[in-house]
Parts: structure tokens; sequence; C-alpha cells
């Protein structure tokens, strides 16, 4: 199985990947945490473009399940040096790796991947293109704090422009039934938005009558060359940057990391109880754990806690 777009998995396919997740998350809370699903099984992390949390989940949940985990990172790669991601695929395809998790500037570079490996390619992020697990931990994430997510109305706010993160969630969210909304000014909406048939606001006070806020950083490294989409970032965090006096009591602030303190939200919304930032952090885990046991699951026979 590869993973490239949130569109690969069905409804009860993405309800499947969380009960496997719930029970991650208890192994997470054991002294011990490793088990092992994956023994001698191979997982390697290409990591061809800046990374924490993505990067380090992948890693954590690989050597949690007992796989083989190697770590291929940008500036060290040979990718530096001029090699392409063909040959960079083809050199590591001959290791035999059961799962390839990439992340890659170019949109489209995961799909390609596929093409020169026999192992389960995981999209952990491909330009503005998807991130997929993000998705599918924001939505776990948000299982574990509301239960059922039909009707639940979330509002998608900021860099819509070149977020993958906004892409995968709007797609993934509605398939779970739940009621999304873009919120931004008209520079940060892609273009041909309409064609998503999602609702498109250019005010803060959409988010009124939402349950949860989920907030995107200024992805400025991503407008190389181009026109800044606001004229400063000073002038954005004082009409769209969030602070707790504008988030309700009862409503909820997400957001992917990394968080820019004092711009997209304030630094001590960062801090409230009403954030869910660590709570994604630590979904994201156990959905990874899942999601690798998942690629695999054909070709396994132990139980996936054994
Ligand atoms: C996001 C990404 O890399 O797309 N971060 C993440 O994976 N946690 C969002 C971002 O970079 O702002």
């Amino acid at each position: 199985m590869h993973l490239i777009s949130i569109d690969d998995l069905s409804t009860a396919e993405i309800d499947n990947l969380f009960a496997l997740s719930d029970g991650f998350l208890e192994i997470a809370s054991r002294p011990i945490k490793k088990v092992p699903t994956l023994r001698g099984r191979t997982v390697i992390n290409v990591f061809l473009e800046a990374s924490t949390r993505t990067q380090s989940s992948f890693e954590l949940a690989g050597k949690r399940l007992s796989a083989d985990v190697i770590n291929i990172k940008g500036s060290s790669s040979s990718v530096s040096k001029g090699e392409s991601l063909k040959d960079t695929i083809l050199t590591l395809e001959s290791y035999r790796p059961d799962i390839i998790v990439m992340r890659h500037p170019q949109v489209g570079a995961s799909r390609m991947a596929t093409r020169y490996t026999n192992a389960s390619v995981v999209n952990a992020g491909d330009g503005t293109g998807e991130h997929p697990t993000q998705c599918l931990l924001d939505l776990y994430s948000l299982r574990r704090v509301y239960g059922d997510l039909q009707g639940l109305k979330v509002a998608i706010v900021g860099d819509i422009l070149r977020s993958r993160v906004a892409r995968s969630d709007l797609f993934g969210f509605r398939k779970m039934g739940i009621d999304v909304r873009l919120v931004g000014p008209p520079t940060l909406i892609p273009p041909g938005i309409e064609y998503w048939d999602v609702p498109i606001h250019h005010d803060l006070s959409a988010l009124e009558d939402v349950d949860v806020i989920y907030l995107l950083r200024m992805q400025l490294e991503r407008a190389k060359g181009k026109v800044p989409p606001v004229p400063s970032l000073r002038e954005y965090s004082r009409v769209w940057g969030l602070s707790p006096y504008k988030v309700k009591p009862g409503q909820r602030v997400m957001h992917p990391g990394p968080v820019n303190r004092g711009v997209e939200l304030s630094a001590d919304l960062v801090d409230d109880d009403r954030s869910l930032i660590l709570h994604q952090v630590e979904s994201g885990l156990a959905v990874r754990m899942a999601i690798l046991y998942q690629c695999l699951a054909g070709s396994l026979t132990d139980e996936p806690g054994a």
C-alpha cells in the first residue's frame, strides 16, 4: 500500500487506522514502549526539506515497531551533490526497503518515487501538494477530543495558498463528515478555489460559530521570488493573528507546527488550555505507527500490539 494523497483512503480505512492508533497510543503510555511488530523490516525516511515533528515521529514510530530505520536528510544527502530523485530512490532500492517515507519540496515527488521502488511509499509532504499523514493525525486528535466527527465545524485559517496541510485537511475532514470553511485574505486563497466547492471567508467573524480554529503558518519560504502576499508579517499578525481573547470559550485551536509565535497566533494562545498543538503531536506518533503497520499489514502475521 502507498499513501500519497488523503484521497487514497476510504472512510472505512481511516476508521481502521484510528482503531490501530488507539492500540499504539496505549503502548506509548507503557514503561517499555517497543513492540516487535515490524522486526526485520526496513523503513527509510527520506527528508529533503526541513522537518521536526514529521521526521521525528516517523523515526520514533519505526523504532517503536522494532523496524530498522535509517534517515536521509536534505543537506547531508547526495541530493546536495546534484543526485536526482530517481537515482536516490534507485540507490535506496538496492537495500530492499519495505517502506520509504518521503518529504520533498516538489509536488508529485512521492508519487514519482513509487515508480522506482517496490517499497510502500508514504508521502510526508510534497511541496504545496499534500500532507496526508498530517490530515490523519489531525482527524485522530479531533476524534480523541470530540468522539463523533459528523457535523463538527472547522475553520482553516491563514496561508491556504501554499499549504499542503490545508489541501489534505480540507479533503480528509470533509470525507469524515466535518463541515469545513477556509478563512484568509484574498491573496492567500489559491486561484481556482471554486472547484473545491468550499465556503471562503475574508473576515475573522467567520470564526464565531466554529468548534475548531485550525491555524496555518505563513509559509514565506515557498514564495521564492514572488510578490509577498501580505505587506508585512506585522500587519498580517495585527489583522489575522489570533490571541486568547479572540477565541470563544469552548472553541479549540489547532496548528500543524512549526508555530511562529506572535505571527498567526499570540505566544499565550500557543500555551492556552484551548490549544491542541501538543495533543496533535502526541496523536501523530500513534497514527504514524498505525500507518507503517498498515502499509505492511498484508504481509504481517502478528497482532499489532503483540
Ligand atoms: C507542516 C508542513 O511541513 O507542511 N508542518 C508539519 O508537517 N508539521 C506545516 C508547515 O510547514 O507550516
